[in-house]
């Protein structure tokens, strides 16, 4: 198997970062540096980064999760925050999560230790959907939506265009579905600070064709067939 695959599928980065960790010398085989894409027998030889030997896993764990608010999203979090592993029944298999949710936010969140597939899903070329429903106070204006579905400019910078569809208003609250195919950093919530609107409630509820149905919230699940192979 070639280098590059073997460490993306360990998920040890991105395919795109496992290139350049390769190309600055990171990556040993056998206790050699390598700098090319050498071919390597992922039974055989030994593959090392940061001091740490890397194994594919000898089957693939593919979960969904409803991540509650107040939740990071990261293996060990620097402020001691709770995170979303804590929440995991089964901690002894090494899983990360599929992208990242804010803290603040809450929905659907896949957990593998499948690499490929999370670049599949996390890679913007891919093109995945992410639906979000949003809830911010006051109601908002058909102008405000066309503002958000041409792409709106933040520090000078156009966000990609976004699929907004209002739900409903309750006389405080507007609901909406926002549907991006791009994962840039808080890219909804600042989507809507530069039209001055403030999130109350951000929820992801879907991914691709996978749904957060109604698995409750802090609770996981294994994804099912049909729903992993949908990315593939
Ligand atoms: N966009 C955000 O701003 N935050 C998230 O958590 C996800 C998408």
């Amino acid at each position: 198997m070639r280098i590059n695959k073997f460490l993306s599928t360990a998920g040890v980065a991105s395919r795109r970062k496992c290139d350049e960790l390769i190309k600055n010398g990171k990556i040993f085989v056998n206790g050699r540096v390598v700098t090319s894409f050498v071919d390597i027998d992922e039974k055989k030889d030994v593959v090392e980064y940061n001091g740490e030997r890397i194994i594919l896993p000898s089957s693939f764990i593919y979960l969904k999760m409803n991540k509650p608010k107040g939740y990071a999203c990261t293996a060990s979090d620097e402020k001691g925050r709770k995170t979303i592993f804590d929440l995991l029944d089964d901690k002894s298999v090494r899983l990360f999560n599929v992208g990242r949710l804010d803290y603040d936010t809450e929905g659907l969140i896949f957990l593998t230790n499948d690499g490929d597939f999370a670049n599949r899903i996390i890679h913007p070329k891919f093109e995945i959907d992410k639906e979000y429903i949003v809830t911010v106070e006051g109601k908002m204006q058909e102008s405000e939506f066309a503002v958000l579905r041409n792409g709106v400019v933040v520090n000078g910078e156009r966000m990609p265009e976004a699929r907004v569809k209002p739900i409903s208003f309750d006389g405080k609250f507007t609901k909406l579905s926002v549907v991006i195919n791009e994962g840039q950093n808080h890219q909804v919530r600042r989507m809507f600070e530069a039209i001055g609107r403030d999130i109350k409630l951000l929820k992801r509820v879907r991914i691709g064709s996978v749904k957060l149905g109604n698995l409750y919230r802090g609770k996981v699940k294994p994804m099912t067939e049909e729903e992993i192979e949908s990315f593939k």
